[in-house]
C-alpha cells in the first residue's frame, strides 16, 4: 500500500493506483473527459490535471501513479483556471448547439461546461466542417462534435477487438474515422456510442422523445435475443422506447451486441404475433390457445402412433429461459419419448 495526501487528506491505496482513482476512492471529484474506468488511460484531454508538490508542471491525474508521501492538490485557483481554459479550447471547435443536440441529456461535455462554470468563450476561429453522412444503418457520426478523446477508438480495439476506427491526419485536421474515410462497416455493437462523451456518435434509430407532458423513465430489463442474457436499460417516454442503453454496474459492464443495443423496433411492430395461427388450406388463421394446443397434441400423437417417436424432433430456442428449455426437453423425452432435441443458437 502507498500513503499520500490529497487536498491535505491522508489516503492509502494499493501501489500502481493512479492519482485519479486514489482521489475518487477518497470521495474527491476531479473532472475527466477522455478517462473511462474500463479503458486504458491515454491522457488526451488534460482536464484531470492536478498539482503535485515538487513537480513544477501540472500532471494528468488519470495517467500518474501514486507514490509514497506524494502531496496532491486538486482544487486550487490555478487548476480551476487551467481547466476552464482547456474547456474553452475544446468548445472553440465544437458546434455548441446543445438546444438542438440529440445527446443533450447525456453529454459529459455539456455537464462539465456547467460544472467548470464556462459561460463565455474568448476563443473564436476556424472550425472543422465535415459531411455528417454515413450510409451505415445504425450509427450517426457527427465528427464536428468530436473532441478527439479517443474513447471510441480504445473501446473498439480493447473491448470489442475490432479496430474499425482510428485517428487519421494530424493537428487541426485530426479526425476519428474508418479506413479511407469510408462508411462505417463493422459489428455495430455500439460500444463506441456508449462511451462517447459528446453527441458525436448516436444511434440512428433513437427517438428524439419530444412528447410534451409524457414522463421519461429508465427501465432495467434483460435482452431477449439470446441466452447470454445481457442487462439492458430501456429509455422510455410514454409508451415509446427512445433508446436502449446498458449500465456499467451490471455483469455485462455496459457492453452489448448490435441486436441488444439497436434491434428494439420489433417491440412496437404491428406484425408481432399476439394469437396462435393454424394453417387452414392456404391461409394462416388466428385460433384460440385451446384449439392450437389440442391440434398440436393430436398431430404429435398421430405421428408417433403411425411412424414412431423418433420421427419427431423438437427445436427450442436460446431466447427462452433455462427453465423453459428444461421443460421443453422434459416434454420431448417424457411425453413424446424421443431424445431428438436441439436449439437454434448458431450465432
Ligand atoms: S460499433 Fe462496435 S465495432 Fe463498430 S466502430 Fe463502434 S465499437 Fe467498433
Ligand atoms: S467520436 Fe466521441 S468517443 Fe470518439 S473521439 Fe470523438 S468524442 Fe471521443
Ligand atoms: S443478443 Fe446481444 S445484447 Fe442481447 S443478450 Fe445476446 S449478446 Fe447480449
Ligand atoms: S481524463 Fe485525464 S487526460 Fe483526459
Amino acid at each position: 500500500m502507498v500513503k499520500l495526501t490529497i487536498n491535505g487528506k491522508e489516503v492509502q491505496v494499493p501501489k500502481d493506483t493512479t492519482v485519479l482513482v486514489a482521489a475518487r476512492s477518497a470521495g474527491i471529484t476531479i473532472p475527466t473527459l477522455c478517462y473511462h474506468p474500463r479503458l486504458k488511460p491515454n491522457g488526451g484531454c488534460r482536464l484531470c490535471v492536478v498539482e503535485v508538490k515538487n513537480i513544477p508542471r501540472l500532471v494528468s491525474s488519470c495517467t500518474t501513479p501514486v507514490s509514497e508521501g506524494m502531496e496532491v492538490q486538486t482544487e486550487t485557483a490555478r487548476l480551476k483556471e487551467v481547466r476552464a481554459t482547456i474547456m474553452k479550447l475544446l468548445l472553440s471547435d465544437h458546434p455548441v448547439e446543445c438546444i438542438n443536440c440529440r445527446a443533450t441529456d447525456d453529454c459529459a461535455l455539456h455537464e462539465l461546461t456547467m460544472f467548470l462554470e464556462v459561460h463565455e468563450n474568448e476563443f473564436t476561429g476556424e472550425r472543422r466542417k465535415y459531411d455528417t453522412r454515413d450510409g451505415n444503418p445504425f450509427i450517426e457520426r457527427n465528427m464536428e462534435k468530436c473532441i478527439l478523446c479517443g474513447r471510441c477508438v480504445s473501446v473498439c480495439e480493447e473491448v470489442q477487438g475490432v479496430g474499425a476506427i482510428d485517428f487519421a491526419y494530424r493537428g487541426f485536421k485530426s479526425k476519428v474515422c474508418p479506413p479511407f474515410e469510408k462508411d462505417l462497416d463493422c459489428e455495430f455493437c455500439g460500444q463506441c456510442v456508449q462511451v462517447c462523451p459528446t453527441g458525436a456518435l448516436l444511434g440512428k434509430m433513437w427517438d428524439r422523445g419530444l412528447r410534451l407532458g409524457q414522463e421519461k423513465k429508465a427501465v432495467d430489463t434483460v435482452c431477449t435475443y439470446c441466452g447470454t442474457g445481457c442487462n439492458i436499460t430501456l429509455n422510455v417516454q410514454g409508451q415509446n422506447i427512445t433508446k436502449v442503453t446498458a449500465s456499467e454496474r451490471h455483469w455485462n459492464e455496459g457492453w452489448l451486441c448490435v441486436k441488444g443495443r439497436f434491434g428494439y423496433s420489433f417491440v412496437t411492430s404491428p406484425e408481432r404475433l399476439t394469437e396462435p395461427l393454424i394453417r387452414k388450406g392456404k391461409e394462416l388463421v388466428e385460433v384460440s390457445w385451446e384449439e392450437a394446443l389440442d391440434y398440436t397434441a393430436e398431430r404429435l400423437k398421430a405421428t408417433k402412433e403411425k411412424h414412431g417417436e423418433d420421427t419427431i424432433a423438437g427445436l427450442a430456442s436460446a431466447r427462452c429461459t433455462n427453465e423453459e428449455n428444461y421443460l421443453f426437453q422434459k416434454f420431448m423425452r417424457g411425453a413424446v419419448g424421443t431424445n431428438n432435441v436441439d436449439h437454434c443458437a448458431r450465432l
